[in-house]
Order: C-alpha cells, then structure tokens, then sequence
C-alpha cells in the first residue's frame, strides 16, 4: 500500500482529502501543526472512514522536526496543503507568510531531495491568474502579479517547484483551485473559519444560523450580468478528488512533464447574487443581507476553464452547486 503524506491533513481541504485517500485505499500519514485546525477531525475522518490515519504534531517550519519525520517514515508521495490562506492577514503579516508557506515547502523538497521521494502534490490557487483577460480561464493565461504576500506565496511556491524539478528530476502537480465550499455529505468535517469568516460561504452559512447578523454583498456595479462578482464554485469533495487523480497520474508515471499545472474548477462561474438566491432555494433559509461597496482586491470576474483537468487527470467534478450550499448549511447546523 502506497504511504501518502498530507500536510495540513487536519484542515478543510486537506481533511477531505485524507477521507478520499483512505477511500481509494491509499496509507495516509497527517503533519498538521493545529494552527488553524482542531484535532477532533481526526476522530471524524476515523468515523467516516473507518480508519484513524497516523498523526503527527509538527511544525513544519522547524527543519529539524521536518527531518526526523523523514528519518522515521518511509513516503511515497507528499499532498502539500500546509499554509496560511487569509488574503486580507497576508497584506498585515507578510513576513510571517512569507516563512510558514515558503519555509515549509522549501524544507520538504529538500528532504525527498536528499530520499529521493518523489510525487508532490502542491496546492496552488487561482489567484495566480488576477483578474485574466479571458475567461473562462485557462492553464495558458499569463501569471499577473500577485495582489497580496498570500496570492505570491503560491506563485513563487510554483516556482520554487519547477525549478527543483528541473535540477533535481522531481516530478510535481500544482493544483490551482478556484472557490471550494461545502462540506462532506457526513457533516463530520468541514470547514472551521476562526473568528468572522472572510470567504462568502461560511458567512452566508453564520448569517443563516443567526450568528452574524447580515451579509455584505461586496459590490453590485461590477461590469457582469447582475453586478456582482462572479467566482467558480467547487465542491470541496470533487475538489478533494481531483489530487486522488492527480496522485494516480504520478504514481502510474502518466505525467508528460516533471511539472504540470491544472485549474480545478467546475468551469461554470456564479455571482454572489445567484450564491444567496442558491442558497435560500436549496435550504429553505431566508438570509438577511445587503449590498455594501467593493471590497478591496476583489477582481470582477473568474471560472475555470476545466478541459485540461478533465482530460489529463480523467477527473469531473460530480457535485452540483445546490448540493454544494445544502452540506454547508447541515455542516453549520451542526456546529
Ligand atoms: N463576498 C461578499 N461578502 C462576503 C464575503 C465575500 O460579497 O462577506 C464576495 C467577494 O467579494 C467575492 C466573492 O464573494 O466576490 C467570493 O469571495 P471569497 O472571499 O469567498 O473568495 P475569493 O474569490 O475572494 O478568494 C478565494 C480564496 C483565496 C484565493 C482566491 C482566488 O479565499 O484564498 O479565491 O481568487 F486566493
């Protein structure tokens, strides 16, 4: 049985990535250092899947831990989610980005250097594209420069790969993730926003729930349809397995380059409007919400083009956007 390391497996993507691995069978070791997770997911992955995966409490910017690690388990591949992910945080502490998602990266590919450990799997984002001028899209538009330290940890974290793939033979897939949302069918894990949420579904899910009052639309005179921004909204389980796909594709040496990129996505884009009416449809919630000026950094407008992902890695995403809304909201309910 291949042994996968997953750092950052305690947090909302990386969690229902561990549940998809045990599913598909796969040995699944966890870093998390519990900055921004809680350790009862761990007994919840147990009770979806029947199996506790290993656990171990590191600090990823601690080389030495890093390397211990590394001294006592033998690896196979490494899914890279480990790292600080608040855009607005980001611009306040780049300093401290800059060290916990270049620091931890740096550390690992140097350690399946030394092993000659191959496949990674790096968790990359969208951001990357900026506002493209074309959409939806694709893998080709150009990398604009990053908006805030969070968006240039991911670009200069691809980088940092690819240039360790050509000198080093390592071979590695960056996955550029639009919007995840939801939660899993189970309501066991999902995701865990520390203090006011910044991203829109966990605020639609507490302003529903009566713990915030009412949601901001942030901004209904950008140049779309109904004037509010539009994103591409992925199920966090299809997102989940797309690196089961992307995995196999390095496992099974399929990769036609030591470095590939894909977006994931669903490829069709929403508007926050269409997000709220979704959400009271699929629910039967009524939310209370207004609209509020632009919120800065905020571009107008991106979904993915998915043609590359959906051929390359054989993947789809399966989930629809209702059900997407609904296991937010049964996951809410149950917090
Ligand atoms: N929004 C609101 N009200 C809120 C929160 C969000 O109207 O209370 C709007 C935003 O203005 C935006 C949309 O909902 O138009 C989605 O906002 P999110 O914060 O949920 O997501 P973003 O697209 O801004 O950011 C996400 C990830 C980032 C990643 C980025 C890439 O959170 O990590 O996608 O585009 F970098």
């Amino acid at each position: 049985m291949k042994k996968i390391l997953v750092t950052g497996g305690l947090g909302f993507i990386g969690s229902h990535t561990v549940v998809e691995l045990q599913n598909a069978g796969f040995d699944v070791t966890i870093i998390d250092d519990l900055s921004n997770s809680k350790i009862e997911v761990l007994e919840s992955i147990q009770e979806i899947t029947g199996k506790l995966p290993e656990f171990h409490q590191i600090d990823l910017k601690v080389k030495k831990d890093v390397t211990d690690f590394f001294n006592n388990n033998n690896i196979d591949g490494i899914i890279h989610f480990a790292a600080f992910k608040a855009v607005g945080e980001s611009v306040k502490k780049p300093l401290e980005y800059y060290e916990n998602n270049i620091g931890s990266l740096v550390y690992l590919l140097q350690e399946m250097r030394d092993r000659s450990i191959d496949n990674f799997i790096f968790s990359s984002s969208c951001t990357v594209y900026g506002q493209a001028d074309e959409l939806p899209i694709t893998e080709e538009a150009p990398i604009k420069k990053a908006e805030s330290p969070y968006g240039n940890t991911k670009q200069i974290g691809e980088e940092i790969i690819r240039d360790t793939c050509k000198a080093n033979g390592l071979n590695a897939i960056s996955l550029r993730y639009f919007n995840p949302i939801g939660a899993h069918e189970s309501a066991k894990i999902g995701e865990l926003p520390l203090g006011v949420p910044q991203n829109l579904i966990p605020y639609v899910t507490q302003t529903a729930a009566g713990i915030r009052e009412q949601l901001s639309v942030f901004g209904d005179d950008y140049n779309t349809p109904d004037g509010t921004a539009i994103r591409d909204y992925i199920h966090v389980v299809d997102l989940a397995k797309a690196h089961i796909a992307a995995l196999q594709r390095l496992l099974q040496k399929e990769n036609k380059n030591n470095f590939e990129f894909f977006n994931v996505g669903t490829g069709k884009g929403s508007s926050v409007l269409e997000i709220v009416t979704a959400f009271e449809k699929a629910t039967n919630q009524k939310l209370n919400y207004k609209i509020a000026p632009r919120r800065e950094g905020d571009i107008t407008a991106a979904y993915a083009d998915t043609n590359l992902a959906n051929s390359e890695l054989n993947w789809k995403t399966e989930k629809s956007i209702e059900e997407a809304l609904q296991s937010a909201w049964e996951w809410q309910k149950k917090q």
